[in-house]
């Protein structure tokens, strides 16, 4: 009975994906967006990258379901937060979710870092991948660091405070990044606006086209080190091993008939002999 339930069930399955294929074309195009060919060799470090994109997806997607209840002013802030943990539908879930996966955001993209690093993926052709990486790390830092202040608590608050004094020691650009992120003299309201404007607006509409960008390069590129990066070369190996057996085998082959030869001189020579003894 189950059986059967589920061979009917994958018979309609896989006649819904041809129905969707044939008018569209669209799991082609999955199986071209998904399938990225790896190295055989730490195949799973290479979903390092994905975690990444599937964590700032997250992001994004909590982000804005936060954004029907989070007030960002000085006086609501922190009540609208407060709010959104103690009345808001599913809304410690969703808060929960911004916040681990915000942490987990930042030590999933130094592992992907690490791991492009170690297996020297940042070498031509992907030299540009590997800056638009970086890049996309500062944004992704900076998200983490606006994302801070907009509780408006105690912690926020003074991360805050002493994150803008890291940013008024950069050389000769330090009064302008003040002026720029504090909005006044003190954190303040203002603060809290530009903050909240950064991290909601600024930061992810910058971040989103880098990632088209680092995605294009690295179906351009491919993976480092996977077999479909070295096709032409593997395909030159094996003739030249090719080519190298077989006159392995003509050398054995001369070898074998040499030694035939010397074997058949030999005898007639030992014939000769018996017979000269003989006689
Ligand atoms: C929002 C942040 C990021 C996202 C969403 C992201 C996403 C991805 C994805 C999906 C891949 C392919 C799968 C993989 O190799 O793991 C990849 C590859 C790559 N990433 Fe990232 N990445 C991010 C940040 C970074 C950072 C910070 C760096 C380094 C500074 C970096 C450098 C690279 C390089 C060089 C490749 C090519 C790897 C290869 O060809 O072997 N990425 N990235």
């Amino acid at each position: 009975m189950i059986g059967r339930l589920r061979s009917q069930t994958m018979e309609w399955g896989k006649s819904l994906i041809d129905w969707t294929e044939d008018r569209t074309g669209a799991v082609t195009l999955m199986e071209h967006f998904l399938y990225e060919p790896v190295p055989k060799r730490g195949a799973w470090l290479y979903t390092l990258g994905s975690a990444t994109l599937f964590l700032i997806t997250l992001q994004f997607l909590t982000g804005i379901l936060l954004l029907f209840y989070y007030v960002p002013t000085t006086d609501h802030a922190w009540n609208s937060v407060y709010y959104i943990m103690n009345g808001a539908y599913f809304g410690v879930l969703i808060r929960g979710i911004h916040y681990w996966s915000a942490n987990f955001l930042l030590a999933v993209i130094g592992l992907h870092m690490a791991r492009t690093f170690f297996s020297g993926s940042y070498k031509a052709p992907r030299e540009l991948n590997w800056i638009v990486g970086v890049i996309l790390l500062l944004l992704v830092v900076g998200l983490a660091f606006t994302g801070y202040l907009l509780r408006w608590d105690q912690d926020g608050f003074w991360a805050s405070v002493v994150g803008v004094k890291i940013g008024s020691w950069t050389p000769l650009l330090g009064p302008y990044i003040v002026q720029f992120l504090i909005g006044g003299d003190v954190v303040g309201p203002a603060t809290l606006a530009r903050f909240f404007a950064i991290h909601v607006w600024l930061l992810p509409a910058a971040i989103a086209p880098f990632i088209g960008i680092h995605l294009y390069l690295l179906r351009r590129h491919g993976e480092f080190g996977s077999e479909f990066e070295y096709t032409d070369r593997i395909a030159k190996l094996h003739e030249r091993q090719r080519q190298e057996s077989y006159s392995q085998l003509e050398l054995e082959e001369d070898d074998y008939d040499e030694a035939y030869d010397g074997e058949s001189l030999r005898s007639e020579d030992d014939d000769r002999d018996r017979r000269d003894g003989g006689g």
